[in-house]
């Protein structure tokens, strides 16, 4: 009875309650509005002392009728051909600055996130050996070479022409590594008869993985005989993928399944195969909360309240 009066109460507040947290963001929203407002604030300031920077790379490129005729040979930045540039961790990257009308000025490579600078004209600056300045003569194309890529090279180059004041395009370089994913993970779910399909894929891997091996709770599975039923099939390509099946599983299936490519991180899925009739469904409702699932509160209440009724009118009437 208790209960049932308790869960009439809640039930309501629930509802509202709902509304309450909705509210809250509502507030958390306009407070980043409110920074947003600084940040635009700070960013008109900055503009205008941008303008002045921005005044002298101006004069590169405006041809007032007035200039001197030297002006027109002011070199410039074929940008197309001075693109970002995405690559492979551990391998070796090619950033390229094309400048035209270079004339006797000469082109250097800075890396911005320390002001350092890396070549002046053909020749490597610095002492980390996997930079190097890479230039063909007469070639508009003055490369900057980076070896054995790290996670930290990312971020952004400058390619700097020698004028005054000096002219800048900034590249920006990003570090991808080989990324191994498989679909519907961490855990799978499925009834003892069904199929297990696990397909694991790897991108950015420098080139397809020479082998992609599967490990069920850190044994082999791909060469292992014994298991019979267990297919592997591998489709190498920009993004491999492996695909492991099992046409009817049953409880020993289950386990830690680990796809590891020859060259990318391996990564795990745990596969809980439910013996019976248990539906897998209500195995997913009570992985992720804790007690009983809604409707068999209601179901509780609705219970309640029939006895409550049947008590009563069984209560006799005193005469
Ligand atoms: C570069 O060339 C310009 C004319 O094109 C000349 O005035 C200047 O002295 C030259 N500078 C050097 C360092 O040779
Ligand atoms: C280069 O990358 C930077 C940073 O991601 C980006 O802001 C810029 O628009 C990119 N430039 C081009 C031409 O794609």
């Amino acid at each position: 009875m208790l209960i049932c009066a308790l869960a009439t109460l809640v039930l309501p507040l629930l509802g509202s309650g709902l509304v309450a947290p909705v509210g809250g963001e509502a507030g958390g929203g306009r407070k980043t509005l409110a920074v947003m407002e600084v940040v635009e604030g700070a960013e008109g300031e900055g503009e205008g002392e941008g303008e002045e920077a921005g005044d002298g790379g101006d004069s590169l490129l405006a041809f007032p009728d007035d200039s001197p005729a030297y002006e027109l040979d002011q070199p410039y930045f074929d940008y197309e051909e001075s693109a970002n540039v995405t690559a492979l961790l551990g391998k070796t990257a090619l950033l390229n600055c094309r400048v035209k009308n270079i004339g006797n000025q000469t082109v250097s490579w800075v890396r911005h996130r320390d002001i350092h600078l890396l070549t002046v004209g053909r020749f490597t600056y610095t002492s980390d050996e996997r930079f190097s300045a890479r230039h063909t003569a007469g070639s508009q194309d003055w490369m900057l070479l980076i070896h054995y890529l790290q996670k930290r090279d990312e971020g952004i180059y400058e390619c700097q022409i020698s004028t005054t004041p000096p002219a800048s395009h900034f590249i920006h370089l990003s570090v991808v590594e080989p990324e191994t994913e498989i679909v519907g993970g961490p855990d799978v779910y499925i009834n003892t008869g069904s199929r297990l399909a696990l397909t694991c894929s790897v991108k950015y891997s420098p080139e397809p993985p020479a082998f992609i091996f599967w490990y069920h709770n850190e044994k082999l599975v791909s060469y292992d005989r014994t298991r019979a039923g267990v297919v592997v099939s591998t489709e190498r390509g920009v993004v491999s993928t492996s695909r492991l099946l099992v046409q009817v599983a049953d409880t020993r299936h289950s386990g830690t399944y680990t796809c590891s490519p020859a060259n990318s991180k391996p990564k795990s899925v745990n596969v809980h195969v439910i013996a019976g009739d248990q539906p897998a469904a209500i195995v997913h409702e009570n992985h992720g909360s804790v007690g009983l699932p809604s409707h068999s509160l209601l179901f509780i209440c609705l219970f309640c309240i029939m006895f409550s009724f049947s008590i009563i009118s069984s209560t006799p009437v005193s005469p």
